[in-house]
């Protein structure tokens, strides 16, 4: 993996702006699931929560690719050293799923909605579930960074380097 001195702004702008469009989608997907169920019944199915979802939705799959693409282009920076190579490991594989993840749920919820199928719904909400306990533990490391190592860590997604 290419090591940079720190996350450029780019990068920092679509970590907190992909964090605010999850936050969206969540908030719509009551009225998702209320569409996709009458999608189903053959009935009538749409409303602005629907589009919301939707359209949110393809644009977080469009960022991630976009940073996926800035990251392979100029790459990372390189974990604090001294760190427990245990628990830098589990930071990397969390990183490597939240990736995964953040194209994988709107490619699916594309391929239920567009496609009609079912199967690609289901594992739309399995994913989802994924994310939330990845995500979960993803913060929990932020937040053991700030107050318990308080090494700075979070100023490399704050600060351009
Ligand atoms: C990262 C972006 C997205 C997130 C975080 C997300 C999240 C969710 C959540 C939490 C549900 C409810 C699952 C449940 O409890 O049943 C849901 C349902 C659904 N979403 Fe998304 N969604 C995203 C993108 C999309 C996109 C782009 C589409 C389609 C263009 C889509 C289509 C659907 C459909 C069809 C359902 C109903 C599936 C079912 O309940 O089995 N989603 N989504
Ligand atoms: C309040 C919530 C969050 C905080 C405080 C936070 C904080 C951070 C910090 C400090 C880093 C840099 C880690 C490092 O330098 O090694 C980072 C990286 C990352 N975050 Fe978050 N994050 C949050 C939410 C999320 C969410 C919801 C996602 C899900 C998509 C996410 C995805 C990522 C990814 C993929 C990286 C790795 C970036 C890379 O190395 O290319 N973050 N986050």
């Amino acid at each position: 993996m290419k090591q940079s001195n720190g996350y450029s702004r780019a990068q920092i702008v679509l970590h907190w702006g992909v964090v605010l469009l999850l936050i969206a989608s969540y908030v719509s997907h009551e009225a998702m699931k209320d569409s996709w169920r009458a999608l189903r019944r053959g009935t009538e199915a749409s409303g602005l929560g629907t589009a919301v979802h939707v359209w949110v939705g393809v644009t977080i799959l469009v960022l991630s690719l976009a940073r996926l693409a800035l990251r392979a282009r100029y790459g990372a920076p390189a974990l604090p050293e001294g760190g427990n190579p245990i628990l830098d490991l589990v930071a990397k594989l969390t990183h490597v799923a939240l990736y995964a993840l953040i194209v994988l749920i709107p490619a699916s919820g594309i391929a239920a909605w567009f496609g009609g199928l079912s199967a690609a719904g289901d594992a739309h909400e399995l994913m989802f579930n994924l994310l939330v306990a990845v995500a979960g533990l993803h913060v929990a490391g932020a937040l053991y960074h700030q107050f318990v190592l308080r090494d700075g860590l979070m100023d490399r997604m704050r600060k351009p380097g």
